[in-house]
């Protein structure tokens, strides 16, 4: 009797530790950050000066993150502070100029802190999607080096780069989700901008900094669908695994099949894993 209570006993420490460590070991992480940006002036469901799709936070909390919002103009002193409590960044699609924007403002001072934390063998993964592709671009080339597609509405297959299987980003996904994005037409694009091969190709920067994982084509230019940093946690796509999810809009490039759907839930786990690596949070887990 009193050895079945003692390894009763000492089953339950084992599961929880003492009462007192149960609840510090529980998962509250990785808290990923989505930056805000502003309202467009004329747009009519616009309330307040700034706001963040939902199809963002979704997108993320279906792969088990828990989100925070990022407030744009904010100081400087609060954005290092709430750098320090969170385990990733996300930049979302939208329509603010990625030059002169508070949204730019606020991606630039994420940026820079995330590159001194990875420099110091801290972990801080950074996703952007379709305008946030483009304001990475921006953030590590300083020159808007964009030019206008035909890619307003339309979803395409992504043409991979050789090797890019074996990329950070898409080296655990499925055999099927890496066909169904090859051959399908399901990833959504809606994007007026685009950075070509051949500008990329031709800034030093970006060359050195991004692997172009996969591309596509508006039938007159190359464009870069894809990349992830070569030193860096970062990952950028042009299109919008969110939206095929989260966002029930009647229009052309939508795709609600179930390969989309899965591709996205793929690209949300690969992004809240990276969140897992950030020491941050190792170091609450492990208090
Ligand atoms: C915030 O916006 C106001 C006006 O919109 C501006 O006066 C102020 O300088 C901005 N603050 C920051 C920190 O950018
Ligand atoms: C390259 O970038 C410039 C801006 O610096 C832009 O005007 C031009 O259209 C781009 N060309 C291509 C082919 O992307
Ligand atoms: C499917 O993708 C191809 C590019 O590979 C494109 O030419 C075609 O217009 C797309 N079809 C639809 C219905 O979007």
């Amino acid at each position: 009797m009193y050895r079945q209570v003692l390894v009763l006993a000492v089953f339950a420490a084992f599961l929880c530790g003492f009462p007192a460590s149960c609840a510090r070991n529980l998962n509250y992480r990785p808290i990923i950050g989505i930056l805000a940006q502003e309202n467009l002036e004329d747009d009519p469901r616009a309330q307040g000066s700034s706001y963040i799709a939902a199809s963002y936070v979704k997108h993320l909390e279906s792969a088990g993150a828990r989100v925070v919002p990022i407030r744009i103009n904010r100081t400087k002193e609060e954005y290092e502070k709430l750098f320090n409590a969170i385990n990733g960044l996300l930049l979302p699609g939208g329509n603010v100029d990625i030059e002169k924007s508070q949204f730019t403002r606020a991606a630039k001072v994420f940026y820079e802190l995330a590159i001194k934390a990875n420099d110091a063998s801290d972990y801080f993964p950074i996703w952007g999607t379709c305008q946030g592709f483009q304001q990475l671009t921006v953030l590590t080339s300083n020159k808007n080096l964009l030019t206008l597609t035909d890619t307003k509405a339309v979803a395409l297959p992504l043409t991979f780069s050789p090797g890019a299987q074996k990329s950070t980003l898409f080296k655990k996904f499925p055999k099927d989700v890496l066909q169904s994005l090859a051959e399908e037409n399901i990833t959504s694009n809606f994007h007026s901008w685009s950075l070509s091969m051949q500008n990329y190709s031709s800034n030093a920067k970006l060359k050195r900094f991004y692997r172009v994982l996969t591309t596509n084509t508006d039938g007159k230019k190359e464009f870069i669908s894809t990349m992830e940093a070569y030193r860096y946690p970062f990952y950028a796509v042009q299109w919008h695994p969110e939206k095929s999810p989260f966002e029930w809009i009647e229009k052309d490039g939508m795709v609600h099949t179930l390969s989309a759907i899965k591709a996205a839930f793929y690209t949300a786990h690969f992004f809240v894993s990276e969140g897992w690596s950030s020491k941050k949070w190792k170091i609450q887990y492990e208090e």
